[in-house]
């Protein structure tokens, strides 16, 4: 889209301390927004499963024409984050890819708490997170941002890349030498965990993964959410601080109640986000306020 033919950008339906939410078709508002502003996109969009009637919950993100909108907004090398259904993801995936992104990894949120859905079908445990990043390089990530507290860990260098830089790691890398201790914590891992007894007995007590448990309590939904689908806060916040850096934009295309914009409002982050249900904008613009509020 050239300047001269790209449309106004649209005016948001709440901005408030660098958090500004759009009402509307994310496939609509995307081209409007200024191109290339945002560094990372964290989201949990439609799984396309429609269960208990939800008619949002279709298949616009199996579609490449979808994440190319969002493509338009972000910097070169932009990480993206994006949440998907154990029986869906791999079209998330393929449309991702073919969409103009490196597939980089898969992360998976382990949780206790899931019920099967009919007698002939397994407890569903976790939740695959897909990360990858616009186009053939991916932009630092915030590991030592992202690193899970604990004991000092033994620091080792990097075989591979010694010659090169010299990298140093901890936790978990067997290969390399030795050169002393790190107070940094541990390097994070591509799986977390909400410390229910259901996971700690499946990987057993000494599980050494991130902790974040699932969105129970108002004061990780806010007041009056009813949102059928919300994400807890601190998995959001430590997702938000792996793949933005400080000051930098968050974009979620499919905002719901608004957590990744409170979570990023929390990390130093601005954010954008859309919607197009106006209901839940109103939820997520309660939320932001409510945040803004507190820190007035
Ligand atoms: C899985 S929910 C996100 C919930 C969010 N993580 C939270 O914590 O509240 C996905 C959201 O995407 C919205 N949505 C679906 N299709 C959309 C589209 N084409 N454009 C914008 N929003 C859309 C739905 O209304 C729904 O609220």
């Amino acid at each position: 889209v050239t300047p001269t033919t790209r449309r106004r950008p649209p005016k948001p339906y709440h901005s408030r301390s660098g958090i500004d939410l759009y009402h509307g078709d994310c496939r609509d508002v995307l081209p409007r927004l200024a191109q290339g502003s945002c560094a990372a996109v964290v989201t949990d969009p439609p799984y396309g499963l429609g269960i208990g009637g939800r008619t949002w919950d279709d298949d616009v993100a199996f579609y490449r024409e979808t994440w190319r909108a969002v493509a338009q907004a972000l910097a070169p090398g932009a990480p993206l984050l994006a949440f998907g259904g154990t029986r869906t993801w791999h079209r998330l995936a393929m449309a991702v890819e073919l969409a103009g992104y490196t597939i980089g990894d898969s992360l998976a949120w382990l949780y206790g708490e899931g019920r099967p859905s009919s007698q002939n079908r397994l407890k569903p445990a976790w939740e695959p997170i897909l990360l990858a990043w616009l186009g053939r390089r991916c932009n630092p990530l915030g590991i030592d941002g992202c690193r899970v507290p604990g004991e000092p860990r033994p620091l080792v260098v990097d075989r591979k890349s010694i010659a090169r830089k010299g990298r140093t790691y901890n936790g978990g890398i067997s290969s390399g030498r030795r050169v002393g201790l790190t107070e940094k914590g541990r390097w994070p891992a591509n799986a977390v965990h909400d410390g229910s007894s259901a996971v700690l007995a499946a990987i057993g007590p000494g599980a050494r993964f991130l902790y974040q448990a699932k969105a129970r309590h108002p004061k990780q939904r806010g007041a009056d959410n009813d949102h059928p689908t919300v994400k807890p806060l601190p998995l959001m916040d430590w997702l938000v601080r792996l793949a933005c850096p400080e000051g930098g934009t968050v974009l979620d295309p499919f905002a719901g109640s608004g957590t990744n914009m409170v979570a990023a409002a929390l990390a130093g982050r601005r954010a954008v986000g859309i919607e197009q249900s106006e209901e839940y904008c109103e939820i997520a613009a309660r939320r932001i306020d409510a945040l803004a509020d507190v820190a007035a």
